[in-house]
């Protein structure tokens, strides 16, 4: 018999006793049939219980290895609930065997990874797309990041991050949706519909994450991972607000966040997890850790049991459990009803019929040119004009005959993506120099600068990690940072007009990225003073994730366009916008603080007796305003709005009626655009005092020059109540209230109502 002959009736045998093992050990379960995960639960011992309530790293740790054994062995034996960041096909396909042909309940693992703006083609960060004000948009972003995941075998994302920030230290407000509750809550339910779909099983839609539940945006100082410390009225009105949207549009799972909330940690709050989740709500999802999170809890002297199901890589429910169960500290009855929801998950999923990845149809999935074509649309929603004195923008190509591109972020390429778009399978990112040059062709000279390069005062923790593609840029001699920046001036002496890219390298946003100074750093500043010295027109394009001091430039670089990380199509989307072949309309989910001494700063906070405008003794500080350099909702466009004809359907009205709310915008100027009409209310008095104002209302519409639409809004008791600290309750309280209506949080067009008993 030749060798391969002998080799393949081997192979035929094994797999026979395999198959003959497999109907022996599972009577009740034929492969590739979806089961019914009660029953599925009753045949499981308390390992296999417990290994799917854990999430395996997808690469060897040695702490884990050390505390439970390696990850596939665990998975041989007992199987596994998740393993967390593989996300090369061919591993999940080969791992994915392991549990499914040699578990002894061939349960598939669901592959967890932050696919948080898009997994090939990358889509503007968080803040950018709630920058858009689109839902639609967002929604349609999230449907394409979840084809090209699930194509290739990630079924679960820990992504929407419903983190309200406001405090722009924090380096994961460029995760989230910025400041506000309403807006967050919008997106929030535009995401999870974008990744989950509504058909449950579709193979083209993968599960959903709400985290870091909850309050983890507001850690002390903006240093993420501190305490946070939240009244509970904060919570519900706000904190909580977004989750709750997340929970009702159908979020698959949640994710307890890291740091202490109230002085509990949020991984192990009963509060949190039991009181609000699963109780006030009736959330019947599963909940996993933060990363390492239930290990943390053992240091806090916390319980396991307060909520979390899934324990995300600490080993940390394998490891004592297991031992806690079998010594009656815990009840089984208890582990069941942790492991249930992860089953019924992997179910609804379609992951027990189809539980491995087709590698030959990956290729055809990521590179659907329509994927891209929506990125670039996303950019051109997404970035905000915050500045255009005389109409600086948009350049003219016949006028302009050679360009300056200057800055250490112009020819970035990864930066674009951040940290988390950068982290998962990328295709090939336009930078903003090549857009600007695909825009131009060869009619108009492009040369480029770099100037001095951008780290982080402090090395950076990731800096030598080989799997973290976002680098720092490398050190330069005092020499060489010097020629770097007489380089970049003298290109912009020679040129027409100058394009300064600025802000902030991707490793300085995001996780483990908490800034004290909000300062352009690196020599950036003097760049940009340096550059506008020359005389030549200068347009600042920000690319950050956060806002940044920009205080110099807000009084004398004529066009600032802010287009935070705005991935794949970045250099697309933005020459776009740079040369008027879009009309920017983003407008600003976060007040942007002219420095970082304001912080925190939002536009919703509660009345004060003496606001910074009025006489004498007010609420400022000495030596700097406390108001924002551009408030929320702000943005402009190359065209003009008008605002008129704010009109409440009943002057009064009864609790709980819903009123109608219209207001007419036109275009006044002579391009077409989108206008962002936004409503606010504030009530007057009441059982407690109330924020300034509230959005309540928000609709993006395109207009024609000269043309004009009256646009509705609606205010029902959904709208207009809030979480009384007083009374302990939600209630809609019959008050006087006012209304605005405009294009930021400081509009002026007002109007009021009146609910009575
Ligand atoms: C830690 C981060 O806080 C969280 O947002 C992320 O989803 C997990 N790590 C997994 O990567």
């Amino acid at each position: 018999m030749s060798d391969s002959l002998r080799k393949y009736r081997l192979s035929l045998i094994s797999s026979l006793i395999a198959f003959l093992l497999f109907q022996l050990s599972s009577p009740n379960l034929v492969a590739q049939a979806r089961p019914d995960a009660k029953n599925l639960l009753k045949q499981m011992t308390i390992e296999e219980k417990v290994a799917q309530l854990s999430q395996l790293p997808g690469f060897p740790i040695p702490e884990f290895i050390q505390q439970v054994g390696n990850p596939e062995a665990v998975i041989r034996h007992f199987g596994a609930g998740s393993v967390l960041w593989v996300s090369d096909p061919k591993q999940i396909n080969r791992i994915q065997h392991i549990a499914v042909d040699e578990s002894r309940l061939h349960i598939p693992i669901l592959f967890g990874l932050d696919v948080i703006h898009g997994y090939h083609t990358i889509f503007p960060a968080p803040i950018a797309m709630a920058s858009s004000w689109d839902p639609k948009l967002v929604e349609s972003a999230q449907t394409v990041a979840a084809r090209e995941a699930r194509a290739a075998g990630i079924a679960w994302t820990f992504a929407p991050m419903l983190d309200i920030a406001r405090d722009a230290r924090w380096g994961r407000m460029v995760e989230g949706a910025g400041e506000d509750p309403y807006l967050g809550s919008a997106i929030a339910r535009a995401q999870v519909l974008g990744f989950q779909g509504t058909q449950p099983g579709a193979l083209d839609r993968v599960l959903a994450c709400a985290k870091h539940f909850a309050g983890y945006g507001a850690a002390d100082g903006g240093r993420d991972y501190d305490s946070s410390y939240i009244p509970e009225e904060q919570m519900w009105n706000t904190y909580l607000v977004p989750f709750k949207a997340a929970a009702d549009a159908g979020v698959g799972s949640f994710m307890s966040a890291y740091m202490d909330l109230n002085d509990v940690p949020a991984s192990g709050n009963r509060w949190l997890l039991h009181d609000v989740l699963r109780d006030t709500w009736k959330y019947n999802g599963f909940v996993v850790s933060d990363a390492n999170a239930v290990h943390s809890l053992i240091t806090h002297g916390y319980a396991f049991t307060a909520g979390v199901n899934m324990d995300m890589a600490s080993g940390t429910y394998l490891k004592y459990l297991i031992a806690e169960v079998k010594q009656g500290h815990i009840a089984m009855k208890q582990i069941d009803d942790m492991v249930l929801p992860i089953l019924e998950a992997k179910i609804k999923l379609g992951l027990f019929e189809h539980p491995y990845v087709d590698e030959a149809r990956i290729p055809q999935v990521l590179n659907a040119p329509e994927h891209q074509e929506l990125a670039r649309t996303a950019v051109q929603r997404s970035v905000v004009l915050l500045r255009n004195e005389q109409n600086a923008l948009p350049l003219s190509k016949s006028q302009i005959k050679s360009i300056a591109v200057i800055g250490p972020l112009a020819d970035a390429e990864a930066d674009l993506l951040d940290m988390w778009g950068a982290m998962t399978k990328p295709g090939p990112t336009v930078s903003i120099l090549q857009g600007i040059k695909n825009k131009v062709g060869d009619s108009v000279q492009v040369e480029f600068a770099h100037g001095p390069n951008i780290r982080r005062d402090i090395p950076s923790f990731f800096e030598n990690i080989p799997f973290v593609p976002v680098k720092e840029q490398p050190k330069q001699s005092p020499e060489d940072a010097k020629k770097a920046f007489d380089d970049a001036v003298d290109l912009a002496k020679r040129s027409d007009i100058a394009i300064v890219v600025l802000g902030e390298i991707a490793l300085m946003s995001g996780e483990a990225a908490s800034r004290s100074s909000l300062k352009l750093s690196g020599g950036q500043e003097e760049l940009l003073e340096a550059v506008a010295a020359t005389g030549k027109p200068v347009v600042l394009v920000l690319v950050n994730g956060r806002p940044l001091d920009i205080s110099w430039a807000a009084e004398h670089v004529p066009a600032i366009l802010e287009t935070w990380y705005s991935g794949s199509q970045a250099g697309n989307g933005i020459a776009d916008i740079l040369f008027g072949d879009a009309n920017p309309a983003g407008h600003l989910p976060v007040s942007w603080p002219h420095n970082s001494a304001e912080l925190p700063l939002y536009y919703n906070h509660t009345l004060t007796q003496a606001p910074e405008d009025a006489p004498g003794f007010t609420s400022r500080y000495w030596d700097a305003l406390s108001t924002p350099l551009y408030p929320f909702g702000y943005g402009l466009s190359y065209t003009t709005f008008s605002y008129d004809n704010l009109k409440v359907s009943q002057s009064e009205a009864k609790v709980g009626s819903t009123l109608d709310v219209a207001v007419d915008v036109a275009n006044t100027g002579n391009r077409a655009g989108d206008a962002v009409v936004q409503l606010y209310i504030h009530q007057r008095a009441g059982s407690a005092s109330r924020p300034v104002r509230q959005l309540k209302g928000f609709q993006r519409l395109t207009l024609q020059p000269g043309s004009k639409q009256t646009i509705h809004f609606k205010l029902g008791p959904d709208e207009l109540q809030f979480w009384s600290p007083a009374l302990k309750k939600w209630v809609v309280e019959p008050e006087a209230f006012d209304i605005w209506a405009g294009d930021n949080s400081q509009a002026k067009l007002h109007t009021e109502f009146r609910l009575t008993q």
